[in-house]
């Protein structure tokens, strides 16, 4: 009958016992994305947990994940409505904000003023590119001087400002000096960003946590102000008073000019422009520099790989697959951006013959697609070859079953740039140094949790090549 059609069609997720009050919230452990992977063993690739006040659903696998964010693309585009997302980019954040039709125009002019001036025509493509390179060479520099003084060191923080300076070069022509003390310690605090935003977090879940001193207190209050500072910084750098239509100097302009044309029809206001900017420097350099600190990692870790790089680089440098079979297993194997930022459904949907309400929050573990012992032979093991053919090309068919840059209609709007990025930064450290580790150090993959992994403290030095 109707009733048992629709309770089946309704059944209650599967998922663990939820405790009172603060649900799975104390069982997600360190690295939540290895938990909800197990948790999928025991409950299916589809199912819920509960996170203080908020039911949640997980997504992992490749089947369950695509049939969410691709078939039902609009159903899951949402986010949901967390204080801690409303602090980011002045209110006026695209990323942060729920699935409409200004998201969408708000989006589209991201995304193509971010082509505009990376990737539309030759010109904007060699001027990235000369960027890149400008800002690499710099790194090199600053490694092999720090190598010739004999010290071990960690290369986190001046990875960070190279990555920050080729964004902040495309949004307002500026770059900084490695040595720039107030640029570097703005950038050292935007690090604990990811730490709140991250899938699992607790500050959005637990309101009541808001009401008397404790550490999720504490660390919503550092969230807060850490956007307050780093909004203030484009604020002061986007030139709305020198704008001039007839001629855009950067991204800022662009947005400026695409803003003051459409002339409030698309409901996006002045604001959005430093929203959209602080958005694109926020999401381009904490993962850019998070896949180089990671990369330089493995290549220490692994000499005899950085060997073959080398070899590679010095007879073709036209050829360079290794290379990128490198960077796409150290995005499968890291799988740094473990779980997307949070997406929230926007009308009721069924995935693998469940429900999920709408307004649900939704968590997608990138890493249980990367990790799948069914699509990965050896998962947990740095294989860079597993994605190069018998002749040595790179597999496509491989290649696209990595998953960290999401997929459907939040996927990043940054992944093109990303890529050219990551490989121009590891051909010029590659091309000009070797990178080493203390002889008694095996190099621990033990890494941070957030938004992005990190790679704890690790410390290694470089030498010229050759030498
Ligand atoms: C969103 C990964 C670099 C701009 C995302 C998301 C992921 C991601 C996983 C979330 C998607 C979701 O919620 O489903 C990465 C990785 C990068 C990278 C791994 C580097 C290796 C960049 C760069 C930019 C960028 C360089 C821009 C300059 C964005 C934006 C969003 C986003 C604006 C929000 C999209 C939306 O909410 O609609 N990225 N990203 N990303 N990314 Fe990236």
């Amino acid at each position: 009958c109707l009733w048992i059609r629709n309770f089946r069609l309704k059944k209650r997720l599967p998922g663990p016992f939820a405790w009172p009050v603060v649900g799975n919230a104390m069982q997600l452990g360190q690295m939540p994305h290895i938990t909800f992977a197990k948790l999928a063993k025991k409950y299916g690739n589809v199912y819920q947990i509960r996170l203080g006040c908020s039911d949640v659903v997980v997504l992992n696998g490749d089947m369950a994940i695509r049939e969410a964010l691709v078939q039902h693309s609009t159903e899951f585009a949402g986010r949901p409505n967390f204080v801690s997302f409303q602090a980011v980019s002045g209110g006026k954040s695209m990323t942060f904000t729920n699935y409409s039709k200004q998201w969408k125009i708000h989006r589209k002019m991201a995304q193509s003023t971010i082509r505009a001036f990376s990737s539309a025509n030759s010109q904007t493509k060699k001027a990235f590119e000369q960027q890149t390179v400008a800002e690499a060479t710099e790194l090199v520099e600053i490694f092999l001087k720090l190598g010739a003084q004999g010290q071990y060191f960690n290369p986190a923080q001046e990875l960070t400002v190279a990555a920050a300076n080729v964004i902040c070069a495309l949004c307002f022509g500026k770059r900084y000096g490695h040595d720039d003390v107030e640029f570097r310690s703005l950038l050292q605090r935007v690090e604990d960003f990811g730490k709140t935003v991250g899938a699992g977090s607790l500050v959005d879940v637990m309101p009541w946590l808001q009401s008397f001193p404790n550490p999720v207190h504490s660390m919503f209050k550092n969230f807060t102000d850490l956007n307050k500072e780093f909004f203030g910084f484009i604020q002061n750098k986007v030139k709305h008073k020198s704008f001039d239509p007839e001629v855009t100097r950067n991204m800022s302009d662009a947005i400026i000019g695409v803003i003051d044309k459409a002339d409030n029809d698309n409901g996006l206001t002045k604001g959005h422009t430093e929203g959209t900017v602080s958005d694109l420097i926020g999401a381009g350099l904490d993962t850019v520099s998070t896949a180089l600190h990671w990369i330089l990692l493995l290549l220490s870790k692994h000499p005899d790989m950085q060997t073959k790089l080398h070899e590679l680089i010095d007879k073709d440098r036209n050829s360079l697959t290794y290379l990128d079979a490198f960077i796409y297993e150290t995005m499968r194997f890291t799988s740094f951006v473990p779980i997307t930022i949070p997406h929230c459904t926007t009308s009721d949907v069924t995935i693998e013959g469940l429900h999920i309400p709408k307004d649900t929050v939704v968590f997608v573990n990138q890493w249980s697609i990367n990790h799948d012992p069914l699509k990965w032979k050896d998962p947990h093991i740095f294989d860079p070859l597993r994605f190069l053919d018998k002749k040595g090309c790179l597999d496509k068919d491989i290649t696209n079953n990595v998953m960290i840059f999401s997929a459907g209609k939040r996927r990043c709007i940054g992944n093109q740039i990303a890529k050219v990025e990551i490989f121009m930064f590891f051909a010029i450290l590659l091309h000009q140094s070797r990178f080493e580790k203390r002889d008694n150090d095996d190099l621990s993959l033990n890494c941070s949790y957030g938004l992005t992994l990190k790679p704890l403290n690790y410390k290694i030095t470089a030498k010229v090549r050759g030498k």
